[in-house]
């Protein structure tokens, strides 16, 4: 019998196919709120994984992002997000991905990030290491944040309060740069294999980061929140990283909190 991780990679890569043929199609998009959108393939994809998810596993429960998911009083929860990274697609620009992770009694015991553009699967199971195309990851060697490129993110949802500016300019001063692609579960998959130092985001969804933290754990790398308290699934806010660089950013959070900046924000000259 295949194992969940194994039924989870062949779901993620039949969602990851249609994906592409909707990519190709190029679809319109709704707006769930002002700037956040949905496609037709994020509805698509997300029928296809349950409907898949429920045959193989008809007691587990289901979260997912666009609500075609279930309670259940199994101690099973998957987390589904059927397209990470919407706004990319709708715009045809190719960081997207499909990801899915399997929840047992409150701990994620199986993740998968697959992104097929570049057909680059990501996969985890709990003890037994982290893979990206079936080759073992590490996340990176990085020493300090002077010698880091990270990542972050800005949810589409509630922009306004979004606090993120104030962190992501003292990082941009700090790093070689900050990335921000638009797919947190890639980012964290890239975390995961060395290609980022470190990630955060404020307001994440469990969907967004579900695979997401068993792939950095696994990699040998380090999450909380931007306290340093231990990651929560449930989020909101993540903070993730290959571990050696964490003490230094949870301090540099800590200052930019307090609203201690060591770069202020240049001034706009007449
Ligand atoms: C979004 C992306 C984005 C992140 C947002 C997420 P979606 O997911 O991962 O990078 O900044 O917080 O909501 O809506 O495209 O699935
Ligand atoms: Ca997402
Ligand atoms: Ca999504």
């Amino acid at each position: 019998m295949p194992s969940y991780l194994e039924t989870a990679v062949d779901i993620a890569r039949e969602s990851g196919a249609l994906l592409s043929h909707y990519l190709e199609r190029k679809v319109g998009f709704e707006l769930k709120g002002k700037h956040d959108l949905v496609t037709e393939a994020d509805r698509a994809s997300e029928r296809l994984i349950v409907e898949r998810l429920r045959t193989h596993f008809p007691s587990h429960g289901i979260v997912a992002e666009e609500g075609g998911g279930h309670e259940s009083s199994s101690e099973f929860r998957w987390y589904v997000d059927p397209l990470d990274g919407t706004t990319n697609f709708a715009h045809g620009f190719p960081v997207f991905n499909v990801t899915l992770a399997l929840e047992q009694a409150g701990e994620i015991v199986a993740g998968v990030v697959f992104d097929p553009t570049r057909q680059e699967l990501f996969t985890a199971e709990k003890g037994g290491g982290a893979y990206l195309n079936n080759r073992r990851i590490q996340v990176s060697k990085a020493q300090t944040l002077e010698d880091s490129l990270v990542a972050t993110g800005f949810p589409s949802r509630q922009r306004h309060l979004n606090v993120n500016i104030h962190f992501y300019y003292q990082l941009a001063m700090i790093t070689h740069g900050v990335r921000r692609a638009g797919a947190a579960a890639i980012d964290l998959a890239y975390v995961a294999c060395g290609r980022l130092d470190a990630f955060w985001e404020f307001g994440l969804n469990p969907w967004d980061m579900a695979a997401g933290l068993l792939l950095i754990e696994e990699a040998g790398g380090r999450t909380s929140d931007m306290r340093g308290a231990p990651a929560s699934v449930q989020g909101p806010h993540l903070l993730a990283g290959n571990g050696a660089l964490h003490e230094e950013m949870v301090q540099l959070f800590g200052e930019i909190f307090n609203g201690k900046y060591r770069y202020p924000i240049p001034e706009i000259l007449p």
